[in-house]
């Protein structure tokens, strides 16, 4: 799917939605190929976001893939306006949906692919039934619904965990890492094994925020080169 691992995938929830295409190409200049969106309900999460009329606007704004990332209790109702929107991967999450099976399946019959993201609370056994259906697990690395949290660190040996769960099954889905990416945390979880590395605020509140997309994936570069 990727040959450039890891990516680091701007969460344009930090954005400055009334500049909202300038904000994009900074990311883009500063080598970012993902763009992440954070769908939220107000009532899986405790806030609202946007919805499909902002992701056709940022799939407007410039070339990436949107890495589409639903916070929403009824997913299904939502998929095909997304995917109409421009979203190139869509995930739901494990807790929101009693039949996750079904909606990873509605994503892939809509064409493009499918994630499945979890709570820093949830055991990743639930994950196991699901983990031959998609491309990417975004494991949560804050209580979704906000950007501007700080990065929970049992997120670490969950990532290892997963990464066993995957070598076992001989699998190759993506690991994404979400929330609280930093500057100062982003080389070691790159090292844990990450593939794709959310970061909202850490960018989009930068001064330069091509420079600092561009710290972010030098780092998560470096990262990777000294895997545990
Ligand atoms: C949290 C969202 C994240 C968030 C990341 O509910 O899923 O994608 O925007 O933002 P930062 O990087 O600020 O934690
Ligand atoms: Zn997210």
């Amino acid at each position: 799917m990727i040959n450039n691992l890891p990516l680091v995938a701007p969460s344009i929830l930090a954005a400055d939605f009334s500049n909202l295409e300038k904000d994009i190409n900074s990311t883009l200049e500063g080598g970012a190929k993902w763009i992440h969106c954070d769908i939220m309900d107000g009532h899986f999460v405790p806030n609202i976001s946007y919805g499909p009329a902002i992701v056709e606007a940022t799939k407007k704004s410039g070339q990436a893939f949107l890495d589409v990332h639903l916070m929403i209790y009824n997913p299904d109702q939502y998929i095909s306006d997304f995917v109409k929107a421009g979203a190139g991967l869509i995930s739901v999450h494990s807790e929101a949906t009693p039949h996750i099976h079904r909606t990873v399946q509605l994503i892939k019959d809509e064409g493009i692919q499918a994630g499945v993201a979890v709570n820093p609370g949830t055991p990743l056994t639930v994950l196991s039934p699901i983990l031959d259906e998609v491309q990417l697990v975004v494991l949560m690395s804050v209580n979704p619904g906000f950007g501007g949290q700080k990065f929970i660190e049992s997120t670490i040996p969950r990532l290892l965990e997963l990464k066993t769960m995957r070598e076992e099954r001989g699998l190759s889905f993506l690991i994404e890492i979400d929330g609280g990416v930093t500057t100062k945390n982003i080389e070691n979880i790159s090292r844990s094994g990450a593939d794709v590395l959310v970061a909202g605020s850490s960018i989009f509140k930068a001064d330069n925020i091509s420079q600092r997309t561009a710290e972010l994936i030098k780092k998560a570069k470096l990262g990777k080169s000294t895997l545990v």
